[in-house]
């Protein structure tokens, strides 16, 4: 046992004259759990929550692995109070302390100052809790974060509320006379209400954000590794389409030489949707077995749409007839998939439907909300739950089931979804949305890698062809490269004028793919995010007063564009700095963090913790490697199938300081790596001298001997 503290303070008893607000409160008691793990039980915590939905345990091991740094805050500055069957929380805040974290946001990636009802939802343009993945998790910069594991809706004041008994209290200005006077005075407690009379706290620390952020992701059981094929090229068709359409629709990737990996089905392939079937429809798809089996002699996976909602009289209705709830969504049922014996029928029936078939995942949809496309917060559940639970944890139940059952046939699968909580960091599913907003998309891929999950700026239309460019290339550039044409039906070369640059940018995600798949790899042995934020990084100062004193944050043009939140920039793995463009923009700014940066294409010095301006060639994403980044390679392929085809190994080497890289390989398909069958060799880069060092090696290694590229000599 760690720490063991329990005493009764008066939250407010440091300023005597305010008795009349004074409230037993407590200082919550601390367990250790795992090197940086702390555990916290106010009162009794309600047996189901967050963690409980999605079934998973800590990785201890890779938990171990990492920093055993202490709390970086006086304990006793946490408090909690216990009324009126709620559970209010209250966290200490420094001067300049920044907060990370706290859901899937499309706006904002800096939290403080902002208040929010964490609730699951489709995003609605603004952040304020209501968003696809509103997971209850906040990093600070001081090197810890906190999980509130609950179920319920949870209210955050995220340094707003500006308490009577502050240690370091705004000073009260006259407005009349005043220009500093500020509508929002300084605040230094970040608190949030939980509707429930106790609550489970998990602490983590680190020695840096992305130090605590790995550990999250481990504790809620760490990231997975997609299969192969994932990460190649979707392209989801329209509604409606016949197993014909989806025939031709892939010999226009052939003709066109794009690559293609993934169909998604849309709406159209269930016998009856919305609410669905879950069974083929046989006007459209007469032969599904045949259908899908022809679409893999192509080298092309099918993934299925659908939302949870069951067709009243179907045959999955008719099973699970008794475990559903009160109520309806689009007249469709609404299974109770909290409890074993739904799950199982559910299985039982897409297995039989679709995975015996071959089909490779599903896009889950409409597990978000909207309040009125959903079933509402009065609902009641055979289990017990409450609409509030469910709606908070839906998502991650359809999540669990389906990794369950591939699991179970161990075949990776890889899918999409519109809603996820706390938990599901392991589960193979990318978040998207309808919103549609190309720049909020950005941030929102900045925001995933604090809260345990994936995000794809997907591509629908656009109103320009430089629009279509810019969305391809960042699409290109995220966890899932995906065209979802449901409604338009627009096609990689839908516009023709850009589409050179369209395929120079989806062949460089191919060749990439060694780099992205051991990318994966850390987030699965290591929790590390494939895609972060700058804060993430080594040598970003993200600290207003580190830049202040440092770099002189009065004319340091650095300094300046560190201050301000940076949305439009990110990390794709160690070592690729991605800066998209938007639109019509042909120049933009980009913050070098500290050390050397060079360009990805000219492998030339670009800067050093500095801000450059760059106006690109408009086919390429701009694109920059830290010093002594290595990046392998393979040649252009058009999918995972061809990928796993090639030997050889192109290894680019930026730089001049010494560098390492971890490829790693496996059978691309199975979970036979969770069991250790995996190879990885470590590439080596010293004083201009490269080698290889044999990790672990089986079987599975797809790669000849590297051919070493250096890109930054003159
Ligand atoms: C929406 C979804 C879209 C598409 C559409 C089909 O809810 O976000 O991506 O699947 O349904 O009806």
């Amino acid at each position: 046992m760690f720490y063991l503290l329990f005493v009764i303070v008066f939250w407010g008893c440091e300023n005597s004259s305010h008795t009349a607000l004074e409230h037993t409160s407590q200082v919550p008691e601390w367990k250790k759990e795992f090197a940086g793990t702390y555990v916290s039980q106010i009162n009794t915590p309600a047996t189901y929550n967050l963690l409980s939905s999605c079934n998973k345990k800590p990785r201890v091991g890779a938990i171990n692995e990492l920093s055993d740094r202490k709390i970086p805050i006086d304990l006793t500055e946490i408090r909690s109070i216990t009324k009126n069957g709620k559970t209010f929380l209250r966290f200490p805040l420094d001067k300049g302390e920044q907060l990370y974290g706290l859901g899937l946001n499309f706006k904002t990636v800096k939290q403080r100052g902002r208040i929010m009802r964490l609730h699951v939802d489709h995003y609605g343009g603004k952040d304020n809790g209501r968003t696809h993945a509103p997971i209850p998790f906040f990093v600070s910069d001081k090197g810890y974060g906190v999980l509130i594991n609950t179920a319920r809706y949870v209210d955050v004041y995220a340094g707003t509320g500006v308490r009577r008994d502050s240690n370091n209290p705004p000073v009260t200005k006259d407005r009349n006379d005043d220009p500093a006077w500020s509508p929002n005075p300084y605040s230094d407690n970040l608190e949030f209400i939980i509707p429930e009379n106790g609550v489970e706290l998990i602490l983590f620390t680190g020695e840096n954000m992305l130090e605590v952020v790995q550990k999250y992701n481990l504790y809620c059981g760490g990231g997975f590794i997609p299969p192969k094929w994932g990460l190649g090229f979707w392209q989801r068709t329209p509604t409606l389409f016949t197993d014909k359409d989806v025939e031709k629709e892939v010999k226009g990737f052939e003709e066109n030489n794009f690559p293609l990996d993934v169909i998604g089905l849309e709406p159209g392939w269930h016998s009856k949707a919305y609410p669905c079937t879950f069974e083929w429809n046989k006007d459209r798809f007469p032969d599904p077995q045949a259908f899908v089996q022809s679409m893999d002699n192509k080298g092309v996976k099918i993934n299925l749409w659908c939302n949870p909602y069951v067709w009243p009289g179907s045959n999955l209705d008719n099973a699970l007839g008794k475990y559903h709830g009160s109520h309806t969504v689009w007249c469709g049922n609404v299974p109770d998939y909290s409890m074993k014996e739904p799950r199982e029928l559910f299985k039982k029936h897409i297995q039989k439907h679709q995975l015996d078939i071959g089909v490779s995942g599903y896009k889950v949809d409409e597990v978000d909300g909207f309040d009125d496309w959903i079933f509402p917060d009065i609902a009641m559940f055979p289990s017990g739950l409450d609409g509030e639970q469910m709606r908070q944890t839906y998502a991650n139940h359809v999540m669990s089931m389906t990794d369950e059952l591939y699991r179970a046939n161990n075949k990776r699968t890889y899918g999409l979804v519109r809603g996820a909580n706390a938990g599901s960091v392991s589960y193979p599913y990318v978040i998207y949305n309808d919103y549609y907003s190309h720049r909020d998309f950005i941030t929102a891929l900045i925001n995933s890698s604090f809260c345990g999950v994936l995000w794809t700026p997907e591509v629908r239309a656009s109103k320009s062809d430089t629009e279509w460019l810019r969305r391809m290339q960042t699409t290109c550039f995220s966890p899932m490269a995906m065209i979802n044409a449901w409604a338009d039906g627009t096609k990689p070369w839908s516009f023709p004028e850009v589409y050179k640059g369209c395929q120079e940018v989806a062949f460089l995600r191919m060749q990439l793919l060694p780099y992205l798949y051991s990318t994966f790899a850390q987030y699965y042995f290591e929790g590390k995010p494939p895609f972060r934020a700058m804060e993430l990084v080594e040598g970003y100062h993200s600290k207003v007063e580190e830049i202040a004193t440092e770099l002189d944050g009065t004319d340091n043009p650095y300094a300046k564009a560190l201050m301000k939140e940076v949305k439009d920039q990110y990390m794709m793995g160690d070592y690729i700095l991605v800066a998209p463009m938007f639109d019509d923009e042909v120049k933009r700014k980009v913050i070098l963090p500290e050390g050397k940066w060079y360009d990805f294409y000219t492998g030339k010095l670009a800067g050093e913790s500095e801000v450059i301006e760059i106006e690109p060639d408009i086919n390429k994403i701009p694109l920059f490697v830290k010093d002594g980044g290595i990046i392998p390679m393979i040649e252009k392929v058009r999918n995972s199938h061809e990928w796993q085809m090639t030997k050889t190994l192109e290894v680019r080497i930026y730089g001049t300081r010494t560098g390492s890289f971890k490829l790693y390989d496996d059978d691309g398909k199975s979970y036979n790596y969770e069991k250790g069958e995996y190879s990885v060799k470590e590439f080596k880069v010293q004083n201009g001298q490269a080698s290889v060092i044999d990790i672990t090696s089986d079987k599975n290694w797809g790669y000849a001997a590297p051919k070493w590229k250096f890109m930054s000599q003159k």
